[in-house]
């Protein structure tokens, strides 16, 4: 059985013995090696898929602490703004503490996994007319009134959860990595890399945080954010362990989410795929050692993959045209 990051690592997180636990089986996710990008890349890559976490995303990592800590403060509801997966796992965590959800969601810019997800799991499902940035401030101005906590990573305890992945990744290579790559959307994620990290205190690895050269309309939906909230503490995160903010083009992203399928039989959503598009843009030293942290599951958007990829042929149930069509 998976031990809930909030015990592996309950010395390291704003936990007392009073906190009450809310655990779907969060963390521990699998740390691959990546032996045909690497020998591609001639570096030493590493794929942290943290689509394996319960809800299908890294978000489930901070909400396991977000909403124990709201449930340990007396909180019966919760909101956030979300380009999807926040709103999925803040809706499964929600859901499993007892607490209600309510989601903004930009409209018509949210992946079809994630919606269908946050509607099964029961959450308060409102789709804002505007962008990801205008949901936030709603859901900031509701959360001002007092009535819900507020669970995007401005709520601390989502980027304490979310510093787990850092130490994972410490444990299993016997330190930190040269280089920590992953997509850049409002920078919480990078945020709490750097800080766990730090805390694990065994170095840095230089931080590549990786956006899309068109935050407002990018293909990967998850990061389609124009205003960074974290912006000042990924520039701190970046000029400390001197690393950079990559920039890369959608056919970036498309082609690496390709190759991470393709190369490795890792299926992610296309955001995820940014961490790799920005290290093969980075032109690292040969043998450099590279954590990609692969942030979500591919199933989270189906329309993405059915766009991107070749359709079914369709074949009489019988050997010689199959045999025809398999060759
Ligand atoms: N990858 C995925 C799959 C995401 O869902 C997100 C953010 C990011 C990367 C970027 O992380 O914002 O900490 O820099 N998704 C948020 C959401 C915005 O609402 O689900 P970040």
């Amino acid at each position: 059985m998976t031990v809930p990051l909030s015990d592996r690592y309950h010395d390291r997180l704003p936990l007392s013995d009073l906190t009450p636990l809310v655990s779907l089986g969060e963390g521990s996710t699998p740390l691959l090696a990546a032996p045909r990008l690497s020998k591609r890349l001639g570096l030493d890559i590493h794929l942290k898929c943290e689509g394996a976490n319960p809800t299908g995303s890294f978000k489930d990592r901070g909400m396991t602490i977000a909403i124990a800590k709201a449930l340990e403060d007396g909180a019966d509801s919760v909101v956030c703004a979300s380009t999807g997966n926040t709103a999925a796992s803040a809706a499964a965590y929600a859901a499993r503490a007892g607490l209600s959800a309510v989601v903004l969601q930009p409209a018509g810019a949210v992946a079809s996994g994630k919606l269908a997800q946050a509607r099964a799991l029961g959450a308060r499902l409102l789709e804002v007319r505007g962008s990801f940035d205008d949901a936030l401030d709603s859901a900031r101005e509701l959360a001002g009134q007092g009535t819900h906590v507020l669970v995007n990573s401005l709520n601390p305890h989502r980027l304490e959860g979310q510093k787990t992945a850092a130490f994972e990744i410490a444990e299993e290579l016997g330190g930190p990595p040269d280089v920590l790559a992953l997509p850049y959307g409002g920078g919480g994620n990078a945020c709490a890399y750097a800080k766990g990290f730090a805390e694990w205190g065994a170095g840095e690895p230089r931080l590549f945080a990786v956006q899309s050269g068109n935050r407002a309309q990018t293909v990967a939906s998850a990061i389609r954010i124009r205003q960074p909230v974290h912006a000042a503490g990924v520039a701190e995160a970046i000029e400390r362990s001197k690393g950079s903010v990559v920039t890369v083009s959608d056919d970036d992203i498309l082609i690496a989410w390709r190759s991470l399928a393709r190369e490795e039989g890792v299926f992610c959503e296309p955001a995820s795929a940014a961490a790799l598009a920005g290290v093969e843009a980075s032109g690292l030293a040969p043998g450099t050692r590279v954590v990609c942290v692969i942030t979500g599951h591919g199933l989270k958007d189906p329309e993405t993959a059915a766009r991107e990829s070749p359709a079914a042929t369709a074949v009489f149930a019988d050997l010689t045209s199959i045999a025809e069509a398999a060759a």
